[in-house]
């Protein structure tokens, strides 16, 4: 479609009797306001927020309208007057918190995810505040950075900035999804041991391929903490990055090694769970809350991410009229790692 160039398509997600769908709209280019940037986004991922949010299964509640997706890259085409952390032409990606720069995180900061308080970035132009972005990581496409923002910050947080990861950890990660895949590459280049779980022999083959020192398949082996102790001479595991929730939290817990980390981080088999204080209290383990992260941790991300060369696992790209079929696919839990739409 041939737009007047002051216009741009975006996908909206409106909300109609309780229930979402997703329609393109075409808006008006906004107008970098002074401390703005206007990006031209080239890339969106999907995360598994954006499949809960569209079926109104959020834990935190978006806008009744709005434009979805924290996740996109690209480049920057026009700058406010006042903005002078970025040049026109540099490839950037937008941080999912706008507003939480670095440190402990606020209630206003907290209050800034793109995506879901803010409008996001499944959209031909974003305009987004100078602070709430970075630049990409040397080399990278932008489908490849598009990846960075909600999944891989998630597991850099959980892992590093939170758990500390030592070199020789032994590290559980659930799944074979966005964030999973993401700590499963990070635990490797960092010299930890990746246990990892799937439903599927085929997904655990592949993990093994990017460094899984063992496999599980959690269908097969419903109790999976005694495989997970097995796996490590009983010693448990120093990481885990808990993205199951309520069916997979007492299974986590069961497998953590003494000092160990759990990062409690999402809810695929349903948000929330009770964590048992005295199996923390024996353990001297720790159990952290954690919510994607700063942009201290991104940029802190993208330089481990540039040390170690590594690359994102592009499950598959689809073109942005085809916008839709990405939810789907997220939806049915066939992917490894990450979905991504490409912009025009
Ligand atoms: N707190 C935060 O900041 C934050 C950030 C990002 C994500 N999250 C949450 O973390 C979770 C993962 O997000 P994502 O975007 O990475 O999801 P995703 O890409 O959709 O992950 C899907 C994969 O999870 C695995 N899975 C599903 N049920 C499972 C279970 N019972 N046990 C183990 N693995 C299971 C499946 O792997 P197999 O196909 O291999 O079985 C599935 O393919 C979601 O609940 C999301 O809301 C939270």
């Amino acid at each position: 479609m041939n737009l007047p160039t002051e216009h741009r398509r975006c996908v909206l997600l409106r909300q109609d009797n309780g229930t979402y769908r997703l329609t393109f709209e075409q808006t008006k280019r906004p107008e970098p306001g002074p401390h703005e940037v206007l990006v031209r986004v080239r890339a969106v991922s999907l995360n598994r927020r954006d499949v809960y949010i569209m079926h109104g299964q959020y834990p935190m509640p978006p806008r009744p309208q709005l434009v979805p997706a924290s996740d996109g890259a690209g480049e920057v085409v026009a700058l406010g007057p006042q903005a002078k952390r970025f040049r026109l032409g540099e490839r950037v990606a937008g941080t999912f918190f706008q507003r939480w720069i670095d440190g402990r995180p606020s209630a206003q900061t907290l209050g800034s995810a793109l995506g879901g308080q803010l409008d996001g970035m499944l959209c031909e132009y974003a305009c987004l505040g100078e602070e709430g972005l970075v630049r990409m990581p040397q080399g990278y496409s932008y489908e490849q950075a598009a990846t960075l923002p909600c999944a891989g910050v998630t597991a850099w947080n959980g892992l590093m900035t939170r758990g500390r990861m030592q070199p020789g950890d032994n590290v559980l990660i659930l799944g074979t999804g966005g964030v999973a895949i993401f700590g499963l590459q990070f635990a490797a280049a960092a010299g930890g041991r990746p246990i990892v779980t799937s439903s599927s022999d085929a997904k655990l083959e592949r993990a093994r391929e990017l460094g899984a020192a063992a496999t599980i398949n959690y269908l097969k082996v419903p109790q999976w903490a005694a495989a997970v102790r097995a796996a490590t001479d009983d010693v448990g595991a120093h990481q885990i990055l808990e993205v199951g929730g309520l069916g997979t939290l007492q299974q986590s817990i069961a497998s953590l090694a003494g000092g160990g980390h759990v990062a409690l981080i999402g809810g695929l088999a349903g948000f929330g769970g009770d964590i048992p204080a005295m199996a923390l209290l024996h353990n001297n383990a720790t159990a952290s809350g954690i919510y994607v992260g700063s942009r201290a941790d991104f940029e802190a991300m993208n330089a481990f991410i540039e040390q170690h060369s590594i690359r994102p696992v592009i499950d598959r790209v689809y073109e942005f009229d085809a916008a839709a079929d990405a939810y789907e696919r997220i939806a049915a839990g066939e992917h490894f790692g990450k979905v991504v739409i490409r912009l025009p």
